[in-house]
């Protein structure tokens, strides 16, 4: 069965997602604004699960904390609003333009700044945080965002995201857009999955393990979301929400930069088939 497709030119992922996200950024504020704001606007991935339940991404009172992928950048208003120090960070200028909105109507002066999350325009040790939910980690090549996290952070800073787990597309059919009960995709060699509109990133979890150590971190929490019985998102379909009872869908990382001596490159590239 075919697995994903592999090439490896991370600037064609970009320019493809740039382009979804550029013009699929009204509908997705239209789709699922209704459960990002307000009271969930600190929540997780798919079934918006509560950081006060979870408390994952932990307290960020007077710490420098960057949003990676932060749409219309509702996670860090709230943060700035707990008094953090935030930047939220965008590849799509529409996205941004719906962040500005928020924060115009918020009264913030949040930094929002446009570019893509594996060229941080940041110098190195700037944050104690760096974070998102189904943000840039999801989109954009980790063997070229987990070093540049790793290099913008203090050490004993922390990297929190959330995205799919390595599960997830082993038994997805492209054709109906839906999980299924059948192997289909290969679990050696994920990395690029090029969907028709995205292109999505993905390692096994032997992979992610060695990256996050190569580049200095240290593997605190591996959250796998189980959605309620009956729970419901406006991201999927009944059907993938039972899948996810069963198997896990999605996953929240919580790695942290260690205190020694250890500096990445700048975008230190690995050959990623292994
Ligand atoms: C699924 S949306 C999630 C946005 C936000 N976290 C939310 O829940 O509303 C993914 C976001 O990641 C952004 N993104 C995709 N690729 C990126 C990249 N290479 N660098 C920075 N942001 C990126 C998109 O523009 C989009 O805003």
């Amino acid at each position: 069965m075919g697995g994903p497709k592999r090439r490896d030119d991370p600037q064609s992922a970009v320019r493809k997602n740039r382009q979804f996200w550029e013009k699929g950024s009204e509908e997705y504020e239209r789709k699922h604004r209704h459960v990002l704001g307000g009271t969930r606007a600190k929540s997780w991935g798919l079934w918006r699960v509560l950081e006060r339940e979870l408390q994952i991404l932990g307290e960020v009172r007077n710490q420098d904390v960057l949003e990676l992928g932060c749409g219309a950048a509702r996670w860090s208003l709230a943060l700035e609003a707990e008094g953090a120090r935030v930047v939220g960070f965008d590849l799509s200028r529409a996205h941004l333009d719906h962040a500005r909105k928020e924060r115009a109507r918020l009264r913030s002066h949040l930094p929002l700044v446009q570019g893509s999350a594996d060229r941080l325009p940041f110098g190195g040790a700037r944050f104690d945080v760096v974070f998102c939910d189904w943000g840039a980690m999801t989109f954009c090549d980790p063997y070229r965002t987990v070093p540049e996290c790793a290099r913008v952070l203090r050490p004993g800073g922390r990297l929190v995201f959330s995205t799919a787990s390595p599960v997830r597309h082993l038994t997805y059919d492209p054709r109906s857009d839906r999980q299924t009960r059948t192997l289909r995709h290969d679990y050696f060699g994920q990395h690029r999955l090029e969907f028709p509109d995205t292109v999505d990133y993905q390692l096994t979890y032997g992979a992610w393990v060695q990256l996050f150590v190569e580049n200095g971190f240290s593997i605190e929490r591996l959250h796998e979301t189980r959605p309620a019985p009956g729970a419901r998102t406006p991201y999927l379909s009944s059907n993938d929400n039972a899948w996810g009872r069963r198997w896990p869908l999605e996953c929240i990382w919580r790695v942290r930069k260690g205190a020694g001596p250890h500096v990445p490159k700048r975008a230190h590239v690995r050959k990623w088939a292994r």
